[in-house]
């Protein structure tokens, strides 16, 4: 241990003092438990709802840094990812590591491409839903529903069995999501094209008609790489502290992956980019605008797409999307909404509300103005969000399966509820 790096910590109930080390800039909570332990006493446990300042493990995926607006992915800064990669490699990095070699690379990509197909039986599934149901809770159950079909997925500590389900996973998001999107539009589900790229073989299921071979834009496909890339991982995110704790208890990688969907839906996370095209929508016209940041300031609302737990500056991937805005308008045309977007962000960027709690664009902000410029609709936002996202929480799963340290998640609670209270049979109660 570093001389002196410990905490020295006096309870003045007794006024024994402990001196406790500090690894990491952390210090481990099970040692505050020593203090003030007795026979009738738990001892001391900390307190910390959202988990606002409390780290739950050791990774070495993604690193952040919320002051200077830094991501890197396994070291590699994401402005060179987005610029020289490929999501498939940048998946590959995430999960194993390292870059691939040539000949690995052509192999993950191979196996990939080889498994995008899902079983009828899974499509039959989809068919059941409403007519208008929203794609992220089809894709929420359809990525539980894959752990039936792959029994073996539960030998989660066999590496050569993870990683066929790994494969599965980032083959099939894009099946299940297309088909989702399908689903909600009425249209006939499109099946998978090996002869596309994974952006390409995504645009071809969402968009393909009558047409003997769909023929995706390259330009958007290049910008559904790059937003890939920016939303593959992002460490300890809401979605994937649920895979982590969900895969916690030794589930499939699927049950666990399906999790992490279900906590990327939320407005305050993934579901952040549905929300802001809403928002930027309600609003309608720059000149209504005043009146919108009115109602945030009285809190009767959130300005969507900004802010963040980490990033107290700038986003780096907002910086990065907002290039992306450009380079796909250039096909689509510019979208109207991009006005309104562009003035929120500069009233709110001079305004003491939103400077005094450090609140900046983020990732969800300009990514749902080029998702619509796509003629995604805003339910769809999400979906292409959780697509690439799964190879993040696949990297954070395979850490949390192989890291001796981990244990089941379970936190403890202040409890504040009543005690030993005598129960009163029904009878007696409702005399
Ligand atoms: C993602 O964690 C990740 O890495 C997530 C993500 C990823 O890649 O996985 O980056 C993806 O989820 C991006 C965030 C998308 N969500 C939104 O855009 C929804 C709007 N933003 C928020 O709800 C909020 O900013 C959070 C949830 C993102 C962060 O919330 P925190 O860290 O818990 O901060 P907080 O809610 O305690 O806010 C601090 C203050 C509060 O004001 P006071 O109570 O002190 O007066 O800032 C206010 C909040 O009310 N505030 C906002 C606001 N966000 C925070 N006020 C208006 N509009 C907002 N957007």
């Amino acid at each position: 241990m570093t001389e002196n790096h410990t905490l020295t910590v006096r309870d003045n109930r007794t006024g024994e003092e402990y001196e406790l080390p500090i690894t990491d800039g952390t210090v481990r909570a099970s040692d505050f438990n020593q203090i003030g332990k007795s026979a009738d006493d738990p001892g001391l446990a900390l307190y910390d709802p959202g988990f606002t300042n409390t780290a739950s493990t050791r990774s070495s995926v993604t690193y952040i840094d919320g002051d200077k607006g830094i991501l890197e992915y396994r070291g590699y800064p994401i402005e060179q990812l987005a610029e020289k990669s490929t999501f498939l490699e940048v998946a590959y990095l995430l999960i194993h590591g390292e870059l691939p070699t040539e000949k690995q690379h052509e192999q993950w990509v191979h196996e990939i491409t080889f498994h995008t197909f899902v079983h009828e039986n899974l499509k039959s599934q989809l068919q059941g839903f409403r007519y208008d149901a929203h794609p992220m809770g089809m894709l929420l159950s359809s990525v539980g529903a894959l752990s039936t079909f792959y029994p073996e997925a539960r030998n989660i500590h066999d590496p050569d069995i993870r990683h066929d389900q790994i494969v599965r996973l980032i083959a099939k998001m894009p099946t299940l999501g297309a088909w989702s999107f399908r689903h909600a539009q009425g249209k006939p589900y499109v099946y998978p094209d090996n002869d596309l790229t994974y952006t390409e073989n995504f645009l071809s299921m969402l968009f393909k008609m009558s047409e003997q071979k769909y023929n995706p834009d390259p330009r958007l496909a290049k910008a559904l790489e790059v937003l890939f890339i920016l939303h593959a991982d992002h460490e300890q995110n809401c979605s994937t502290n649920a895979v982590r704790s969900v895969g916690s208890s030794q589930v499939d990688p699927y049950s666990a992956v399906s999790s992490g969907v279900a906590a990327l839906y939320g407005p305050l996370h993934g579901g952040a980019n549905e929300a802001v095209l809403k928002m930027l929508k309600r609003i309608g016209t720059p000149d209504k605008i005043p009146a919108f940041i009115e109602g945030v300031k009285k809190g009767e609302e959130k300005l969507m797409g900004f802010g963040h737990r980490v990033y107290k500056n700038f986003d780096p991937r907002a910086t990065i999307i907002k290039k992306a805005v450009d380079d796909v308008f250039a096909v689509t045309g510019v979208n109207p909404l991009l006005e309104i977007a562009q003035e929120l962000e500069r009233i709110a960027l001079e305004d003491d509300y939103f400077i005094s709690r450090k609140l900046y664009p983020n990732v969800d902000f300009y990514s749902g103005l080029i998702y619509e410029a796509l003629q995604f609709p805003p339910e769809m936002f999400t979906v292409l969000f959780a697509i690439p996202r799964t190879a993040g929480w696949l990297a954070q799963w395979v850490e949390l399966v192989d890291d001796k340290e981990q244990k089941i998640a379970r936190p403890k609670q202040i409890y504040t509820g009543d005690r030993r209270l005598d129960f009163v049979s029904a009878q007696e109660r409702w005399k």
